[in-house]
């Protein structure tokens, strides 16, 4: 799978995977549906709120829902740690290809983006005083955390390609993996994918979906 990079409609890259005929993002804007998903509807619900935030990532891709994050903490009062789950690590020329930070203009953002690149998989480093990452280079059926995060940004490619990552088994690990109180947030509002996250415990809000999408979910660990 050597995927290519292609231009969303926000302005921000993104990359195509031929052999799935699926894009690592939205094509109508990798940017907004970062922003919109992991960050608006699933981040900003826990941050400010409590000290340290635990952030699971299914899918750490070009790394953009990391950097965006890793910025969120910078401006808030939480200390996040940043686990992310991938299988098939991008090459560094890709990489360097894709255009965040000429679009985002953070302060110090491509020094930011280059040390969540360049972490070594497998170790915890500290990107930032306000963010620790960690990169687990694993497929996400051999995933096995118990009562640790505090929000999953469940981001697999769609069901339609890869329906093997939306089952039973895999939501019973994410389900497992949060705390009592987490929540799990995906661009996907599927039926068939929302009745399995209710069969292993989730309870599910449906909210206004990132652009060119009705509906996205959020999923509950309600505490006991
Ligand atoms: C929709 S993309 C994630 C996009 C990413 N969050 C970003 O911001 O760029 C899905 C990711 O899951 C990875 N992936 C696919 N199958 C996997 C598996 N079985 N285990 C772990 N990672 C997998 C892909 O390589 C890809 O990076």
């Amino acid at each position: 799978m050597e995927p290519k990079l292609v231009i969303t409609e926000d302005g921000s890259s993104s990359l195509f995977v031929k052999e799935l005929d699926e894009h690592y993002h939205s094509v109508h804007g990798a940017i907004q549906e970062s922003v919109h998903v992991f960050i608006n509807a699933g981040l900003n619900q826990k941050i400010n709120h409590q000290p340290v935030i635990n952030v699971l990532e299914i899918g750490f891709g070009t790394g953009l829902n990391a950097l965006i994050t890793c910025m969120e903490a910078i401006a808030s009062k939480s200390l996040i740690k940043y686990t992310a789950i991938e299988k098939y690590p991008l090459n560094t020329a890709l990489v360097a290809e894709l255009n965040y930070c000429t679009i985002l203009q953070y302060k110090n953002c491509d020094e930011i983006f280059n040390s969540i690149h360049a972490a070594g998989w497998g170790r915890a480093i500290s990107v930032k005083d306000s963010f620790t990452l960690e990169k687990c280079e694993m497929d996400f059926k051999d995933i096995m955390f118990t009562n640790q995060f505090d929000i999953i940004y469940f981001d697999a490619f769609a069901p339609s390609a890869q329906p093997e990552l939306w089952t039973e088994s895999i939501f019973a690990s994410m389900f497992e993996a949060l705390k009592p109180g987490g929540i799990l947030v995906t661009y996907c509002a599927k039926g068939i994918v929302k009745r399995t996250l209710k069969s292993v415990g989730f309870e599910l809000e449906a909210l206004p979906g990132p652009a060119g999408k009705r509906e996205m979910t959020r999923a509950h660990k309600i505490k006991p």
